[in-house]
């Protein structure tokens, strides 16, 4: 499988090394604006390969789409990451240019690629990714879901005092701070609601918490995350190379599912080689269908920024 890779910030490369590390795919392409940067960072990461083990060759390449022709797969997290303060949303008019450009180069020599969508704000950002190309919405999918998860989890295995191996958890709706909809009254340990552990008050702090999640790294790092969104990245390229069916919350392009449609929000999504094979409609409380309906409400705001 050949992965390209747009974006070789934090985020890009760090989707680079987890996919790499992972060994399953033949080839990762790091594409970057700024000279010599993406050739710096595929070299430096693959004098790691004898060091971890991989045999994936990154290649880093400044701006030269013919490198990335024939990707089985693109991720895009190109665009400005957010400073302590900023929301996603607040990206939107530099990024939505920079997405839109970047996608085209993408198709003009990988005509057949799944495209993951990273850059913020992401839900909106996929739903720019459908309106401006004619690529079959199984084939575009918005990174968000697995990695709130992964926050939910983190948080969940913390107020529980145990490992993460321990918990299931999964958020969904929008990527945002205000948007995330973590679905603590299903979270478990070992098949066991959480419920029969932790307080209310216990369980409300963990879901805020979890919606702040990206807010709070960027106050502390001064700048967005990357070792979690570059690792649920790799999950998702990962679920699409061994076309595992693994089922991941995934920002997708509704008709209809969850009573919502003509937007792209995070949904439970099996993951297969064509990419989203399925949109899985799981049965929501009417406390969960009320936050799910808030949030597409935002998201439907946030994409109604792009023709403004
Ligand atoms: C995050 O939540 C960058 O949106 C990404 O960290």
């Amino acid at each position: 499988m050949k992965v390209t890779v747009v974006g070789a910030g934090a985020v890009g490369a760090s989707c680079a090394e987890y996919i790499a590390i992972k060994d399953f795919a033949s080839e990762v392409v790091l594409v970057d604006i700024k000279e010599g940067f993406a050739e710096g960072k595929a070299m430096d990461l693959m004098q790691t390969s004898s060091l971890n083990g991989f045999d994936t060759q990154i290649t880093g390449v400044t701006n030269d789409y013919s490198k990335t022709a024939n990707s089985d797969v693109a991720v895009i997290t190109s665009g400005i990451a957010r400073k302590p303060g900023m929301t996603r949303e607040e990206l939107l008019g530099i990024n939505a240019g920079i997405v839109k450009s970047v996608v085209a180069s993408l198709l003009q020599h990988s005509p057949n690629a799944i495209i993951i969508v990273v850059s913020n704000p992401m839900d909106t950002m996929a739903y720019l990714v459908h309106q401006s190309t004619n690529i079959p919405k199984n084939r575009i999918i918005g990174m968000g879901g697995a990695l709130d998860s992964a926050r939910f989890k983190y948080r969940l295995a913390e107020a529980l005092g145990c490992p993460t191996s321990d918990v299931e958890g999964m958020v969904i709706g929008g990527h945002s701070d205000k948007g995330m909809v973590p679905l603590i009254e299903k979270a478990s340990r070992n098949s066991v609601n959480v419920s029969e552990f932790l307080d209310a008050d216990r369980m409300s702090q963990i879901v805020e918490d979890t919606k702040v999640g990206g807010a709070t790294l960027t106050g502390l790092l001064g700048t967005s995350a990357w070792y979690a969104p570059g690792a649920a990245v790799s999950e998702l390229v990962k679920a699409i190379a061994l076309d595992s069916k693994k089922m991941f919350p995934c920002s997708a392009l509704l008709a209809g599912e969850y009573g919502l449609s003509d937007l792209s929000i995070g949904v439970p999504c099996i993951l297969g080689k064509n990419g989203i094979e399925q949109i899985v409609e799981v049965s929501l409380s009417e406390a969960e269908k009320a936050k799910m309906a808030e949030s597409a409400q935002g998201v439907k705001a946030t994409n109604a920024l792009l023709n403004a």
